[in-house]
């Protein structure tokens, strides 16, 4: 598609994309999900099954609100750490958790999702929400998710994902191209980061193959959940309590 980068410069374009519109992000997703990411994030986080007094990692964390959501399931004695490449997104996640109830237990920190600063086994979960869709390597991306959790914790992501049901799903992927871009441009001044976010989503792997994604980089008990017909969906899968199915070999 003509609006995707290739591999090689996908991270660098992801990153200025992101920046570009930092400022008016939280704003364009309320109006894009009508208010509904608030309630999906919350489902995910459920799904991560994040408890209080929890250790969780929030990657491609953005303006920082699932990192947010995991901070409120883990309560004061939480420890949720929030990782982005994006120094403008990172900056908005600070603000939106200045006056956050659980802010003490946040730690955002600017760093790569596909290599991240974290010693094996310390995180009772870990989530991303529509980030997957804008890393180089997706397999990458999940087998760090493994390795950094511990054994028995969740890895969860949220994302964009492929309607199946006919006439809605055309419907669906139209109003996607045409409206979205135009409520960037009117929002954010940014049409061509907007026009960025339908043909991801578009070319994203069904949510059945990340599931797959998820059990080849070692997780067991995967599986997806479609939310509002499969135009999103939350993908999971546990992190083995024995060592039999995780390789440390195969990382690469
Ligand atoms: C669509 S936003 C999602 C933000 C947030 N998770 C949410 O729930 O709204 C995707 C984020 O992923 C970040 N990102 C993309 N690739 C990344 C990478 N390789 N390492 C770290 N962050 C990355 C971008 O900077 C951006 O903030």
């Amino acid at each position: 598609m003509a609006d995707l980068p290739g591999k090689e410069s996908k991270a660098k374009y992801v990153q200025e994309t992101f920046n570009s519109i930092a400022k008016n992000y939280d704003l364009m997703n309320t109006l894009m999900t009508f208010g509904l990411d608030k309630s999906w994030r919350r489902l995910a986080v459920k799904r991560s099954e994040q408890k209080e007094g929890g250790t969780g990692l929030d990657i491609c964390c953005g303006t920082g609100m699932l990192t947010m959501e995991q901070a409120r399931a883990a309560g004061r004695a939480g420890r949720i750490t929030g990782l982005d490449f994006s120094e403008n997104m990172i900056e908005v996640a600070r603000q939106n958790a200045k006056d956050f109830e659980f802010k003490d237990s946040i730690h955002f920190i600017q760093g790569d999702a596909m290599s991240m600063p974290f010693e094996n086994d310390v995180y009772d979960c870990a989530t991303v929400g529509w980030g997957l869709r804008n890393v180089p390597d997706i397999f990458k991306v999940v087998r760090e998710m493994v390795r950094v959790v511990k054994p028995g914790g969740k890895v969860i992501s949220l994302d964009m994902a492929q309607p199946a049901t006919p006439v809605f799903k055309e419907l669906y992927w139209l109003c996607f191209n045409r409206m979205i871009p135009a409520m960037g441009k009117l929002f954010s001044g940014n049409k061509k980061a907007y026009k960025y976010l339908y043909s991801s989503a578009k070319v994203f792997v069904h949510q059945k193959e990340l599931a797959a994604i998820f059990a080849k980089a070692g997780l067991v008990e995967t599986r997806y959940l479609n939310l509002c017909g499969g135009v999103v969906a939350i993908v999971e899968g546990r992190k083995p309590i024995y060592n039999c199915c995780f390789n440390m070999a195969d990382k690469n």
